[in-house]
């Protein structure tokens, strides 16, 4: 028999038993133990084989002939010149790059902070309330007006002047100005929520909201605290919103 049917046969064998285990006994062995089993397999055998010249020689001789007898030169052609594009083809199937963005996760609305540190003081989210809302008649009505004021003097520019954050630097921002329309923007807030997003800006982010960077400003440096408070409560008011509360 052949040097290369005898590694063949010895290999297969070897392997079928493998896979036979794991068949009889209703768990197979893992692959990566049976590919392991087999290619030592595999690489004893050809020792044993080339122990010997005669051994050594038998499997040297078909190689030799297979490069330099006349006879073979058909099948050095197929071998030399077709097998290399077969292969180049799998190669390229199996591992065609992909020219897609790598995805990143960025939480839009990531946990507050239980305490914020803005206005030369420590403020407890959880605690703080919207003076605004304390107000009635004429007085709510005017801070609320006020609170648009500010809205079209800082605001309007990214979020919008329809608040739907469309505002004209939106298109060229990454991540984008969100909009305070519809009931799932704002609605889904609390205003101390909202509060210390206007007050910390894109800054004040936490770390998973920061693959990039958040051009929202940081309010705190320019808008007095009830100035802030102003243009929240107009933010809600202006888009037929109410801030979400705990109920009690
Ligand atoms: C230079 C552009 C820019 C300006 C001006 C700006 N913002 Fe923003 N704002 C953003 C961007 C971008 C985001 C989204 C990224 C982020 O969450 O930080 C954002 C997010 C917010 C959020 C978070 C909303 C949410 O659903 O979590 C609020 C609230 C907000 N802005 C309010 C304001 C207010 C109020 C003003 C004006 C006082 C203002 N912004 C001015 C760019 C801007």
């Amino acid at each position: 028999m052949g040097a290369y049917r005898v590694i063949l046969l010895v290999t297969l064998g070897v392997y079928l038993l493998l896979k036979g285990i794991g068949f009889v006994y209703g768990v197979a062995l893992p692959s990566s133990v049976v590919s392991m089993y087999v290619f030592f397999t595999f690489l004893v055998t050809v020792l044993i084989i080339s122990v010997t010249d005669k051994g050594a020689l038998s499997l040297t001789t078909p190689i030799i002939e297979f490069l330099y007898k006349e006879e073979k030169k058909k099948l050095r052609k197929v071998v030399f010149v077709v097998l290399p594009f077969v292969l180049a083809f799998i190669a390229y199937a199996f591992t065609k790059p992909s020219y897609e963005e790598p995805f990143t996760l960025r939480v839009v609305h990531p946990a507050p902070p239980r305490i914020v540190n803005a206005y030369d003081r420590n403020i407890e989210l959880e605690k703080i309330k919207n003076p605004i809302r304390e107000l009635t008649g004429d007085a709510y009505e005017e801070a609320v007006h006020d609170g648009g004021e500010i809205y079209f003097k800082n605001c309007f520019f990214c979020h919008g002047a329809k608040l739907d954050g469309k505002g004209h630097f939106a298109k060229g921002l990454n991540p984008a100005p969100l909009p305070f329309t519809g009931k799932d923007t704002i609605a889904q807030l609390e205003e101390s929520y909202v509060f210390w997003r206007v007050v910390k800006g894109g800054e004040g982010l936490p770390e998973e909201s920061a693959p990039w960077m958040s051009v929202m400003p940081v309010w705190e440096e320019s808008l007095k605290e009830e100035e802030v408070w102003k243009v929240v409560t107009f933010i809600y008011e202006y888009t037929g919103n109410e801030p979400r509360r705990w109920e009690k």
